[in-house]
């Protein structure tokens, strides 16, 4: 066993690092969860620019833009329209939350079944939806759904993953969010040209939760949430199934029922125990890495391509197309994430894929500056187009391989297990309130500060890189129950958590 140190395969745990079918199939269904988050992205975007759905419900954005005399930046400025996306950030914010109780008591697996069931319903309500407050309930129920799968999946899938593969296996879930979000881009694409388009839209998010759904229903819950939960035998059953029939699964149990002793000795609550002195550095990451993630501004990035390729004129499916070409980019570079994170680690990735962020998103700012001018109103040839377009690919794919999978990752991995569900909870609120906020922001700020917007973001890079190289320590292949050390030999961390009693 390796605690205390940085080593992964000590004697008596080298069945940690062996890679079985059954683990493989089964992380592969629980990261499909992420299907329904990335297809709820990818949809919502494009239905709110669809003039049939904008007329019947969004009348006043239509009559707006027909009045406005706007610049490229301008186009979409409604807080109306964004309230209607952000909603379901608010009800998953208050979900997430709640998530961790319910993922204590019933077990990972089966709130990522409940989180299903909420999403498809959402899902059926806003396909049929005949006025504004259905539309509005759906997306609750589509935020309740995304708020329960998001914490309790990444969580499922750290511990159930192998510690030295954990990273690769943890990437699956964004890489089930990307091809959530592609997918809705096709849709999109093809349901735009029909009055109704919009309906087929939202309705068809019952196919991901369906898929999703069907999946979770069929796997184990972790060998950790078992033992937590006092199942002994199935804990034990669900170890050997996922390390295989012929492992020795004793020392992996052994050390599952020290931790989960631990936590119950401790009878506190969780919420109150996070914040003590000794789990300070494990509480800012869980807050800064999914405030940072979205200060990266992919999600402006993602709103933002389609409107300029429309504002220059491309031509509407052009600009789906842009949108599907940066989608693509994102998903192929989450695959090399998988390959790297844990050879070269995470801070690699967080390093590299800032940097090359940092980079995008100045030159993106600089090309916008010297060809469209200040004011937005002159047009941009479509060769700086195509050059603006490569630049947005080239920031999609740093953003696929580090802070995209990264911020699922990290706050799954670094908890000890009595507060492990706390602390993902507390990052899946933190990541949805900042989506919000920026969400209900960013296209005034975008009206306001026109290209300055992106010299915003590569700022905030700047900041989230220089954080990452500082205080992040390198969690690569260390098994769940001896992450402490990492903090104890932390430059900065270790007069936290030293001479604490063991958790
Ligand atoms: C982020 C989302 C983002 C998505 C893009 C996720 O990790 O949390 O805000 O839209 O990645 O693929």
């Amino acid at each position: 066993m390796a605690v205390g140190g940085f080593a992964v395969d000590g004697p008596g745990s080298s069945f940690k690092g062996k890679i079985t079918v059954s683990v493989v199939i089964t992380c592969i269904v629980a990261a499909s969860s992420g299907l329904i988050f990335g297809y709820d992205i990818g949809i919502s975007g494009g239905v709110t620019t669809m003039v049939p759905f904008l007329h019947k419900f969004f009348p006043s954005v239509l009559r707006k833009a027909a009045e406005a005399k706007t610049n490229m930046y301008c186009v979409f400025d409604s807080q109306l329209l964004t309230s209607f996306t952000s909603s379901l950030y608010i009800a998953g914010l208050a979900a997430s939350l709640v998530a961790s109780r319910v993922t204590a008591a019933i077990g990972r697996k089966n709130t990522i079944v409940i989180g299903g069931c909420t999403f498809l319903a959402g899902a059926a309500i806003n396909g049929g939806a005949a006025n504004i407050a259905m539309l509005i309930l759906g997306r609750i129920l589509l935020g309740f759904g995304v708020g329960f799968t998001n914490q309790a999946t990444p969580v499922y899938l750290s511990e159930v993953a192998p510690p030295k593969w954990r990273g690769a296996f943890n990437t699956g879930f964004q890489f089930f969010i990307a091809i959530g979000v592609v997918a809705a881009n096709c849709i999109n694409y093809g349901t735009a040209k029909h009055t109704w388009g919009w309906r087929l839209s939202l309705g068809l998010a019952i196919v991901p939760a369906i898929i999703m759904t069907t999946g979770a229903l069929l796997i184990s819950d972790t060998p950790s949430s078992l033992v937590e939960r006092g199942k002994l035998e199935q804990a034990k059953k669900s170890l050997l199934k996922i390390r295989g029939s012929d492992a020795d699964v004793e020392d992996e149990l052994a050390e599952l029922k020290r931790s989960s002793e631990v936590a119950k000795a401790a009878h506190r609550e969780p919420f109150v125990t996070i914040f003590e002195r000794q789990y300070r550095p494990h509480l800012v990451m869980a807050i800064a890495i999914p405030f940072f993630q979205q200060l990266t501004g992919i999600n402006v990035i993602a709103f933002y391509a389609p409107v300029l390729f429309q504002s220059v004129g491309f031509g509407n499916d052009s600009a789906l197309i842009a949108a599907i070409i940066l989608g693509l980019v994102n998903l192929g570079s989450i695959l090399v994430s998988t390959f790297v994170v844990d050879r070269y680690g995470r801070k690699f990735l967080f390093m590299e894929g800032g940097i090359q962020m940092f980079i995008c998103q100045v030159a993106v700012a600089c090309v916008l500056a010297a060809t469209t001018g200040v004011s937005g109103t002159k047009h941009i040839s479509k060769g700086y187009a195509v050059l603006v377009l490569v630049l947005m690919c080239t920031y999609a794919a740093g953003f696929g391989w580090s802070w995209g999978p990264l911020s699922w990752l990290i706050p799954s991995e670094i908890f000890p297990m009595k507060i492990r569900p706390t602390g993902q909870s507390i990052s899946v609120a933190v990541n949805f309130a900042t989506t919000f906020v920026l969400s209900q922001t960013f296209l005034s700020m975008l009206c306001h500060f026109k290209f300055g917007t992106f010299l915003f973001y590569a700022g905030w890079i700047a900041v989230m890189t220089i954080f990452v190289a500082l205080f992040l320590p390198e969690t690569k292949g260390i098994p769940l129950d001896s992450m402490d050390a990492v903090w104890e030999r932390h430059w900065y961390w270790r007069r936290f958590v030293r001479g604490q009693p063991e958790h």
